[in-house]
């Protein structure tokens, strides 16, 4: 095998042992089978492929300093799969399997869970595809359920460290009663050149506003988006974004602290009242902002002065880290211990 540099991982694909598959035909599921083969067949009439009837998740597994791996809220990300499913019809997998599935299929790449000093993690990829041969616009009858992993660096650069934001307004990355708040492929086949943009122009990247109105923060193409001031945790409520399961859990961590935390429309403008603000997610972790500009109005909303995360940030990460890592008392149950 060749030796993998932990340490100097992105956030990209590696080829692992194997990845768990799952097929659902005659209207049932069928039994999981283990994999080596990193392409999958398919009929070319395939809704997921003209019709974009797919849906993925992402989660983490982590190797901590007991020894043990750790996974976490796989639950969460079987629910949201389930609310995703609903939206787009496709068949929902049962919690337990889905649970069952990752379990296996770290345990079977143990060998590519990075250690916990380089600060990289195991990234699980579930993706679910309908399958079948359909040219009118209709749902899948058989689906292909799979879940593949692959070791991790950081997802925007430097990793626990500020980064720039750019709101762009002349693209929408979901509807308001759109696909946003399901984890399919089209929302983010709408947010490429909009990210691609904001790279270009320097930013980590690039802040949606509400379609409907231009006027409230919605999240970025990767991540959700808090804010805080005045001893407040506050995250947009918006009907086009993902409910990160990442900000659910800071959410839970800033009431525990005892902030208030409070979810409703942010207009663009109250950006310039926050102390620290950040991105948030699976991948993202937290990743605090430096500064959202909005190239439009001229205006840069600054949270970082001396380009340092803020305290607060520093904290709910260090907490949420280290309740991943087992180091910290996980008094939600949010981690399961899937290698002893
Ligand atoms: N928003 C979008 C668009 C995402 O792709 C993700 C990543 O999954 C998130 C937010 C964060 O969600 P979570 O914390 O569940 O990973
Ligand atoms: C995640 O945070 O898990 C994501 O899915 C973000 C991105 C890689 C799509």
């Amino acid at each position: 095998m060749q030796e993998i540099d932990w340490k100097n991982l992105s956030f990209g694909y590696m080829k692992t042992d194997y990845n768990v598959r799952l097929y659902y035909r005659d209207g049932k599921w069928g039994e999981i089978e283990i994999c080596s083969e990193e392409t999958i067949p398919m009929h070319m009439a395939a809704t997921c492929l003209h019709y974009g009837q797919e849906a993925f998740e992402g989660l983490k597994a982590y190797r901590c300093p007991d020894g043990k791996v750790r996974v976490f809220r796989m639950d969460e990300n079987a629910k949201r799969l389930q609310g995703t499913c609903r939206g787009i019809l496709m068949p929902e997998l049962p919690v337990e399997k889905f649970e069952e599935m990752v379990t296996k299929v770290v345990r079977l790449n143990e060998r590519f869970i990075p250690p916990y000093e380089s600060g990289a993690t195991l990234y699980i990829r579930p993706l679910l595809v309908g399958t079948s041969a359909q040219v009118g616009v209709h749902p899948s009858k058989e689906y292909l359920f799979l879940i593949f992993v692959t070791p991790v660096g950081p997802y925007f650069k430097g990793g626990f460290s500020t980064n720039p934001y750019v709101i762009v307004r002349e693209y929408d990355r979901s509807a308001p009663l759109g696909t946003g708040v399901y984890k399919v492929g089209g929302n983010y086949a709408a947010s490429l050149k909009a990210n691609d943009i904001a790279h270009q122009k320097g930013y980590a990247c690039e802040f949606y506003l509400d379609a409907k109105e231009k006027k409230y923060m919605d999240e970025c193409g990767a991540a959700n988006f808090f804010g805080i001031k005045n001893n407040t945790y506050v995250t947009p409520k918006s009907t086009s974004i993902l409910p990160s399961i990442t900000n659910k859990s800071l959410m839970q961590l800033a009431e525990d602290y005892g902030m208030k935390v409070e979810r409703r429309q942010i207009p663009e403008e109250e950006l310039a009242t926050f102390e620290e603000a950040g991105a948030c997610g699976t991948a993202a972790v937290i990743s605090p902002i430096s500064y959202i500009d909005d190239l439009d109005t001229g205006q840069r909303y600054t949270f970082s002065k001396d380009g340092k995360p803020g305290p607060m940030s520093t904290k709910l990460y260090n907490h949420l880290r280290n309740i991943q890592y087992g180091i910290e008392e996980d008094k939600h149950g949010w981690t399961t211990v899937v290698i002893e």
